[in-house]
């Protein structure tokens, strides 16, 4: 049963990033975690799924399937959806709302499908349905299975709570985690951003070294749910013992309003006197003072034909600054087109699958620290 037994948690990311979140997810000790496709799965209960809500830094979104079954028809899916143990998850004043995918079944209408269980959930619960509902069931009809999970998390994760400003092209929080982890980033090194625009690889990273956890802040869609307990969640919660780091996260840009987004949105995150930020064109970078650690890049992408020079201008730009002046420092870059990584005249690593962000297929190019 969902509510007191074991079930599975679904971590959600984007295809290509199963791997990395699959590493995170292990390093934070849940319980039988598996990579499956677009994410990882583990066992738990409620408060697994609140913790991964509030500890993992990758994942898009955290469902808990509380039930599985098999159904061939709609009317075999509306007698067996009364059958879940709505009550033992949902709230009956709170209003929720349900989604419904199918692929190679015999149900193969989701609005029927979605239709279906939300009557089943009102006729047995009286839950009001609301289209703009802070809970959402979500159906996945697949080879004639049905998966019945809750969506936990509510708004998107990379949505830390903090950030109020943000520029044209921001990386997701959630995907920049990743990407500093793919990059071999453990909290223990500087991070340099030469083109931060709203600061997101900075502060995540400043995050990271100071043992910030990336939910502490957020309102969650489990605490609608019948499962939650405000006192254990505040508790789960304050059991948090952030260190003040030693090293430094620094960022730079060459717009003005970019380094004034990145300051306030690190001021709101707690981590402003962990980073800098300074407008400094790529031209005239320099590293910090002290140890080598890693440069983690989102320039520009090509998205326009006409940009094409003048892109392949900025990331020869880039390279020749860190590789006269970043030995030792290794380069994680994320760009969309292959050309534009081999201008920099990096030496990067055969790179990993592309990522979808945002509806831009990105690839990260790693070095080894630079001679
Ligand atoms: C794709 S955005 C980076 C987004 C960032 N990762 C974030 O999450 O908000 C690229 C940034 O490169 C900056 N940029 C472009 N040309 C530059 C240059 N020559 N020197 C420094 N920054 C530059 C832009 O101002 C922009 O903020």
């Amino acid at each position: 049963m969902a509510s007191t037994g074991h079930f599975e948690i679904f971590l959600a990311t984007a295809p290509g990033l199963e791997a990395v979140l699959y590493e995170e997810v292990r390093s934070l000790r849940f319980r039988a975690v598996k990579q499956v496709a677009g994410g990882v799965t583990v066992d738990g209960d409620w408060r697994d799924a609140w913790r991964a809500n509030l500890e993992v830094r990758g994942a898009n979104k955290i469902l808990a399937r509380i039930d599985r079954f098999r159904v061939f028809h709609l009317d075999e899916l509306a007698k067996r959806a009364r059958r879940v143990a709505w009550d033992e998850v949902l709230r009956s004043d709170i209003p929720f709302r349900v989604e419904a995918t199918c692929r190679t079944s015999k149900i193969f209408h989701s609005g029927a499908a979605a239709q279906r269980i939300a009557d089943a959930i009102r006729d047995t619960l009286r839950a009001p349905l609301a289209d703009d509902a802070a809970v959402t069931i979500m159906a996945r009809i697949e080879n004639d299975v049905c998966t019945i999970s809750v969506d936990t998390s509510g708004e998107l994760l990379h949505k830390r709570g903090f950030k109020v400003a943000v520029n044209k092209a921001p990386m997701r929080e959630t995907f920049a985690a990743l990407f500093l982890r793919a990059c071999g980033y453990s909290g223990a090194e500087p991070v340099v951003d030469p083109m931060c625009g709203s600061g997101t690889f900075v502060i995540e990273a400043a995050e990271i070294a100071a043992g910030l956890k990336p939910g502490r802040e957020r309102v969650f869609a489990f605490e609608q749910l019948a499962t939650f307990d405000r006192g254990a969640w505040d508790e789960m919660r304050r059991a948090t013992t952030p260190t003040t780091p030693s090293i430094r996260f620094h960022g730079s840009d060459r717009d003005a309003g970019a380094i004034e987004m990145s300051r306030a949105n690190a001021e709101r995150a707690g981590v402003a006197h962990l980073t800098t930020f300074a407008q400094v064109a790529i031209g005239d970078l320099t590293p910090p003072d002290g140890l080598p650690g890693l440069v983690i890049v989102n320039p520009p992408y090509g998205a326009r034909i006409g940009d094409r020079e003048r892109l392949h201008a900025l990331y020869r730009a880039l390279g020749r600054t860190l590789r006269t002046r970043f030995s030792g420092w290794r380069v994680g870059l994320i760009t969309n087109e292959s050309a534009l990584a081999r201008a920099t005249e990096l030496p990067f690593k055969p790179p990993g699958p592309p990522v979808n962000n945002g509806g831009l297929r990105v690839t990260l190019y790693v070095t080894d620290g630079l001679a």
